[in-house]
This record gives C-alpha cells, sequence and structure tokens, in this order.
C-alpha cells in the first residue's frame, strides 16, 4: 500500500518529554513536544516525575496535535507509539494511552522501536532520504550505534558504544561543570566561541567500530581537579575553550569511527540521527566530508527538530509498517531494553 494514504496519530514518551504528532503518509501535519522542565533541577531525568508528568501532558498533547493538523480523530487511520526502549513508566503512559485511544476507535497500533525511528526520520518529507543501503550513525543520551541499514525493517548494528553514549558523555562533563541537565546543548552553544585545541583529550583507542566514553569523563575530571587546585576560577575563565575542546575530542572520536565505517562497508551515504546529531561540531565535521576532493561522501543531516526525540519520527515507522500491515496488539508490552533493532 502507497504510504501517502495513510493517516497517523504517534506518540512518543520513552524518556521526558510527551511528543505527539500527525502524519499524512511522509508528510508532517503538526508536531508538538511538551517538554519537562522538571528534571533541570535534579540533573537527570527523574523517572517517576517524568511518568507523572506524561500522564498530565499527553491528553491535552494530543487533543492539541490533532487540531493542529486540522483533521478530525475520525480520519486517524493507525496509533504509532514508542514500545522500548525506554523509562518503563514513561513508556506505560504512552503506550496504554495508544492502545485504549485505538481500541475506542476500532483502527489498529503500530509498536515502535526508539532507535529505529530515529533512523527513520531521514524518510520525513521533504527530504531528499537516503537510498537503502546506507550509514547511520544513532547518538542519543541513552544510545551510539553504528548502523547498516538494509532496509526500512533490516538494520544492522555493526558498533556500538561499550560504556556511556555520547550525549551521556555531553551530559557528565557538563554536569562536573556545573551545567543544569541536560548539558549537551550548553556545551554546544559555548563551544561555539572556544578554540577547539585550547586544551588536549586523548581519545578512546577501542578497536574496530565499537566504540566508549566513559574515559573521557574520568580524563576531564582529574583535568578540571588538577586546574582546579590551581585557579579556583578556571571553569569561569575558560569555559568556551574548555567546551569546545570536549566537543572537538567527541566529535572526532564519532568522525573517526564513521571513516572506519565507510571504509569497511564502501558504503558512502552517510546519516547521523539521535540527540547529538543537533550538535554543530559534529554536523560541520561532516558535512566537510561532502567537499573531500577524494571519494566525497553523500551526507543526510535531519532538521534539527528531528534530531532530539519527538513524534513524527515515530509516525514515519507507524506509515512504513501500517502499509506493510505490520501492527502490533493490545497486549503488546513496553520494553525498556529492546537490544534488536528490528524486533
Ligand atoms: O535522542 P535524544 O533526544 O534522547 C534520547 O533518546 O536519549 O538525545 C538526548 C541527548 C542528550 O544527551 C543531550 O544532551 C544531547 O542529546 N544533545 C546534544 C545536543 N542537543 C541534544 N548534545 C550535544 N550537542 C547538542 N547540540
Ligand atoms: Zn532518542
Amino acid at each position: 500500500m502507497d504510504i501517502s494514504k495513510l493517516t497517523i496519530l504517534a506518540i512518543e514518551s520513552s524518556c521526558d518529554d510527551t511528543g505527539v504528532a500527525v502524519l499524512k503518509g511522509d508528510k508532517v501535519l503538526s508536531n508538538l513536544v511538551a517538554n519537562q522542565e522538571i528534571h533541570a533541577r535534579y540533573g537527570g531525568v527523574v523517572p517517576e516525575l517524568a511518568s507523572r508528568a506524561h500522564l498530565s501532558n499527553i491528553t491535552p498533547t494530543v487533543d492539541l496535535a490533532i487540531s493542529d493538523a486540522g483533521i478530525s480523530p475520525e480520519e486517524i487511520d493507525a496509533v504509532a507509539y514508542t514500545i522500548g526502549p525506554g523509562l518503563s513508566g514513561s513508556l506505560l503512559v504512552g503506550a496504554s494511552f495508544a492502545k485504549a485511544w485505538a481500541w475506542a476507535r476500532r483502527i489498529p497500533t503500530v509498536p515502535v522501536h526508539h532507535m529505529r525511528a530515529h533512523v527513520l526520520a531521514h524518510f520525513i518529507s521533504p527530504g531528499p532520504p537516503p537510498e537503502f543501503p546506507f550509514l547511520c550513525l544513532t547518538v542519543s543520551g541513552g544510545h551510539t550505534q553504528m548502523i547498516h541499514v538494509h532496509s526500512p525493517s533490516n538494520m544492522e548494528v555493526i558498533g556500538a558504544t561499550l560504556d556511556d553514549a555520547a550525549g551521556e558523555a555531553f551530559d557528565k562533563v557538563a554536569k562536573l561543570i556545573g551545567l543544569p541537565y541536560p548539558g549537551g546543548p550548553l556545551i554546544d552553544k559555548y563551544a561555539a566561541l572556544g578554540n577547539p585545541e585550547a586544551f588536549s583529550f586523548s581519545k578512546s583507542k577501542v578497536v574496530g567500530l565499537d566504540m566508549s566514553f566513559s574515559g573521557l569523563k574520568t580524563q576531564v575530571l582529574r583535568f578540571l581537579q588538577s586546574q582546579l587546585s590551581q585557579d579556583p576560577a578556571f571553569i569561569d575563565n575558560n569555559l568556551h575553550d574548555f567546551c569546545a575542546s570536549v566537543q572537538s575530542a567527541i566529535v572526532t572520536m564519532l568522525i573517526t569511527k564513521l571513516e572506519l565505517a565507510v571504509k569497511t562497508t564502501g558504503i558512502k551515504q552517510v546519516a547521523i540521527a539521535g540527540g547529538v546529531s543537533a550538535n554543530s561540531g559534529l554536523r560541520k565535521a561532516l558535512t566537510e566530508k561532502e567537499s573531500l576532493p577524494e571519494d566525497p561522501w553523500q551526507v543526510f543531516i535531519p532538521p534539527m527538530g528531528y534530531c532530539t526525540d519527538n513524534a513524527a519520527m515515530v509516525g514515519i515507522v507507524g506509515a512504513f509498517d501500517a502499509a506493510n500491515k505490520k501492527f502490533g496488539s493490545l497486549s503488546d508490552t513496553p520494553k525498556p531494553r529492546m537490544p534488536d533493532l528490528n524486533s
């Protein structure tokens, strides 16, 4: 079936933001995110508070998304929702709402793997989308995966972090210098005015396509302890240079692994996805690969709104799967861990 005929209501509630979107095929009619500011003061997401906020946000956000889309609820053909991975309480709110809403209207549900949704966000109109097969480096707060994308339903993880995710590395370093959660976007902001070569941090030595970011956090902690013992105002005096140097270390590690993945697979269509794909250092480094004098890459960078968690990406997976009649059932339950991207 042609996906352009399908109208999908999509719900994303895997972590701390309640996302709701309405798509007609690959076109986004509305895409809303109810942010949960409350976690910033705790330095990270508090799962119980996240579930409660989802509960109070979900009904008004769904109503608003449908009215913003300019359609009536009767026009919706299926409800797509994130089934995992993520926080179990948060997932439970989205899954229960989606199943109940769909059941009441006798329409099917489509349970969606969150990381698969990040990858397929590249297929949201206007594109242009990559052609299969392509490589996708998915970098978020919970995952860092190098994926060989054979088709919308066949994704092979060919490398992954052995410890912290790239977004987690940004957030942990930000926390060390007293920035609120999530610190990734703030490091990016301060890095823009700094010198990336001011301080040097060694890169992880993991061989192959796997990655590691936990060593960077420890290295930065020791570095800060030593600097602060000499200059208690070190952070204030060097904020921009420090952020630029940390960002450069993380981006270099990611680009090095992408270079190896391109070499190993021979695939030159390279995409990034997930929250860290909003990082301006990573976007710039990747864009430079398009103008390599020899063997340039064809690079795919999502628009900002589709990098961090959003429901439009869940909706495009919903459209693909609904077109193939791949539906869920009322007995589907949230899966906080989902190692298989194709499950
Ligand atoms: O994909 P996402 O919204 O949620 C998860 O599925 O985890 O990713 C969130 C992560 C956080 O770690 C956040 O700090 C990071 O993405 N992030 C950034 C930027 N924007 C979001 N990291 C670096 N630079 C950014 N501009
Ligand atoms: Zn995500």
